[in-house]
């Protein structure tokens, strides 16, 4: 009784550590390994192996051995009657003797040569074949009891278990890098598409060649100045890429006249933030204010804006900031009845207008982004790339812009002479 009683403990002690060792998060393979060390020390059992089967290839692929010699095969492959079968029997210690018939187990018993196999145990959880444990003979040349098959079942339930969860966390990875490859290509394609209706809108006006391409990068610089996260710089870059979109249906001698356009003409393009709205309002965006950035980047801080004089607090955040790197683009590129403005009348511009078109935020923000890639503090901002080397260099626009950024007067300490 007390010999029975002290197999009991030395069981439960060995069930327990095998608990422990499933939950562990150390490397799945060594979880086995000391599984199948303590499996066969809590039995005195001389060989063993677990094997991890793969619906996929329908291989038992063997992950933990001991004892059964270099020659025995890594892996052995099961038929769909093959995996039935082990499914059928459930999770139970099964003699080797009795299943001599067995093909998969003959396979065993012909690769164990000179190191006999005595058991084998098909882990079925939930219904499904998960993997196999085989065992050789016990120390003492004893047969096994029915006490010794329960106690390998239950090490063996949990060994199974740690199996299922180790091929669902898999499942899942998989899943996961599938989603978000898919994510990617959405959001690639995305992307593309927009830049391409840029082109398209950029297209129609040759005057302005590249000018939504510009806003968008600016926006992108702005938000990024603003320190807003990856997604919602993103979404910042395609609200300043389709901000003109309504602009597609504006006729093309309107937009390509080469001298100021009149009344009524006004009155057709300056519709183009409804129209663009409208246009993409039905379109589902990854990020929601994009239609109102093409509504509102016409709106000025004063109120004096189009299309509905919205003031201020009243104006969506992402129209301000397109509407100031569509300023900014318009005061730097030539327009067929205006030469392009030297960069530090843009920047006397924005600052004049601080407060009444633009939020002071904004020209700030704006200013100490073109501060740093001049400054060589942020390199590839984009600024050199689109406005050119020579058209920035051609004034100091160092100082001025430190004094845009300590709130003071730029022109009140320097004289500036236009090159143009
Ligand atoms: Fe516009």
């Amino acid at each position: 009784m007390a010999e029975n009683e002290n197999k009991l403990i030395y069981t439960f002690g060995a069930l327990a550590e095998l608990g422990q060792e499933i939950t562990n998060r150390k490397s799945f393979q060594e979880m086995i390994r000391t599984s199948l060390h303590l499996l066969l020390g809590s039995l005195a059992i001389m060989r063993g192996g677990v094997a991890r089967y793969s619906r996929f290839r329908h291989e038992l692929n063997f992950i933990a051995v001991k004892g059964l010699g270099e020659d025995f095969p890594p892996s052995f492959s099961l038929s769909q009657q093959d995996e039935h079968r082990f499914l059928s029997a459930g999770l139970a210690a099964a003699d080797v003797s009795q299943a001599s018939g067995d093909p998969v187990v003959s396979e065993f018993v012909a690769a164990g040569r000179n190191k006999p196999l005595e058991m084998f145990v098909p882990l079925v959880i939930q219904d499904e074949l998960v993997g196999l444990i085989t065992l050789g003979e016990k120390a003492n040349g004893e047969p096994y009891s029915s006490y010794d098959r329960e106690v390998i079942c239950a090490m063996a339930r949990h060994i199974g278990v740690g199996i299922a969860q180790r091929n669902m966390m898999v499942e899942i990875e998989r899943r996961a890098t599938e989603n978000r490859r898919l994510y990617d290509d959405l959001r690639f394609t995305y992307t593309n598409t927009v830049k391409a209706f840029a082109a398209a809108i950029d297209y129609k006006d040759k005057y302005t060649e590249g000018h939504s391409v510009r806003v968008g990068k600016y926006t992108e610089i702005i938000a990024k100045q603003l320190g807003w996260g990856n997604e919602e710089i993103e979404g910042a870059a395609v609200a300043g890429y389709l901000h003109d979109i309504g602009k597609l249906t504006v006729e093309r001698n309107i937009i390509n006249s080469p001298m100021r356009i009149n009344a009524k003409e006004s009155v057709h393009l300056n519709k183009h933030p409804v129209v663009g709205y409208e246009i993409l309002l039905p379109i589902h965006h990854p990020y929601a204010d994009v239609p109102l950035a093409a509504k509102y980047h016409h709106e000025r801080l004063d109120g004096r804006g189009y299309p509905d004089g919205l003031a201020d607090r009243e104006i969506p955040y992402i129209a301000k900031i397109v509407n100031l790197a569509d300023s900014v683009d318009a005061m730097t590129t030539d327009r067929p009845y205006k030469r392009r403005r030297p960069a530090h009348e843009m920047i006397e511009d924005l600052q004049r207008n601080s407060g009444n078109q633009f939020a002071p935020e904004l020209v700030t923000s704006f200013c100490g982004a073109l501060l740093s890639e001049l400054t060589g503090k942020k390199k590839r901002l984009g600024f050199t790339r689109m406005l050119g080397k020579e058209y920035l260099l051609k004034q100091d626009l160092i100082p001025q812009l430190q004094n845009v950024l300590n709130g003071l007067n730029g022109t009140s300490s320097m004289t500036l002479v236009s090159l143009d």
